[in-house]
């Protein structure tokens, strides 16, 4: 099995699937992993549910519509969170950690923010007034084609770029980068993050290291659609807060989540990781 690192490396977004039902063991793992969601960095747990397209499509009547951005996908994982400040950062923690068990279990998933349809959802899922949908995904066999849009470059971005360390990771400041260390297992951590997903590809994460902190912000690009009902790049956050922590965890190596911005740039202000 892959480890977390190699996961976090392979996973691509698969917007083609193979229309073979899953079999019982991979349902039963899933159903199990989709049972135990982590708990965010802000202490949300959000809740999730596997849903099987036909079934809900006979039974409730619901579409489960794509807009033509995903093909042959008969389960899709839904999920909701506590509406608040931060929803979607504990939203993207937690279900991108189990995107990464699924990657190991060799299965395709796809982030799925702006192209589905929120109301078939939010009846699947039964929300409450104080519950927010920020996200879905598809899951199952990749097929061996890609989708015919992405073979016409017709999807969104690009998914296989991604920007140089130096972009996103700094010490003291904005004004100075950290140059990639491979002999250094936070820099190793680092890089995982910046293999991360994140809506449009626009890559939001920003991480400032202070002494043994590491503070996350947010570079927010107006380009990036969020809906009244949630903050894409926010979730793109709780990714990288993911991939972070897996690669400490990996590693062996200690820490915990800090709240209170230290002031260091005029970025929006996430979280911060205490090194131990
Ligand atoms: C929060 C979030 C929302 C996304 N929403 C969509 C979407 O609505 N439709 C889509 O086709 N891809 C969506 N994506 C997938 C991104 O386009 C993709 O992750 C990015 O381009 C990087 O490609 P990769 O996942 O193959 O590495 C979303 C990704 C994230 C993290």
């Amino acid at each position: 099995m892959l480890s977390f690192a190699e996961a976090i490396k392979v996973r691509r977004s698969i917007r083609n699937y193979d229309q073979k039902p899953l079999e019982d063991n991979l349902l039963l793992k899933i159903n199990l992993l989709l049972q135990s969601p982590t708990k965010g960095p802000f202490g949300n747990t959000p809740r999730f549910i596997l849903i099987e397209k036909p079934e809900a499509r006979k039974k409730e009547k619901v579409k489960l519509g794509t807009y033509g951005f995903i093909s042959n996908a008969a389960y899709f994982i839904g999920g909701c969170v506590e509406k608040f400040e931060f929803s979607e950062v504990d939203y993207g923690y937690s279900l991108e950690r189990i995107i990464i068990e699924l990657t190991r279990l060799e299965l395709g998933t796809c982030w799925i923010g702006g192209t589905f349809k929120r109301k078939d959802y939010e009846i699947l899922l039964k929300t409450t007034q104080t519950e927010t949908i920020p996200c879905i995904s598809p899951v199952g066999y990749k097929a061996k084609k890609k989708s015919l849009r992405e073979r016409l470059g017709l999807t969104l971005t690009d998914g296989s770029k991604r920007n140089p360390f130096e972009m996103h990771f700094f010490e003291n400041n904005l004004e100075n980068p950290m140059s990639f260390n491979p002999e250094d297992k936070y820099h190793q951590a680092l890089e995982l993050v910046r293999r991360a997903p994140s809506a449009v590809n626009k890559q939001p994460w920003r991480v400032i290291k202070k002494d043994n902190k590491y503070h996350f912000f947010l570079l927010r690009d107006k380009n990036v659609g969020n809906t009244k009902n949630t903050d894409l790049q926010k979730v793109d956050l709780g990714i990288a807060l993911a991939h972070f922590k897996l690669g400490f965890e990996e590693q062996f190596l200690n820490g915990k989540w800090h709240i209170k911005n230290p002031e260091l740039c005029e970025l929006e202000y996430i979280i911060s990781w205490i090194a131990e």
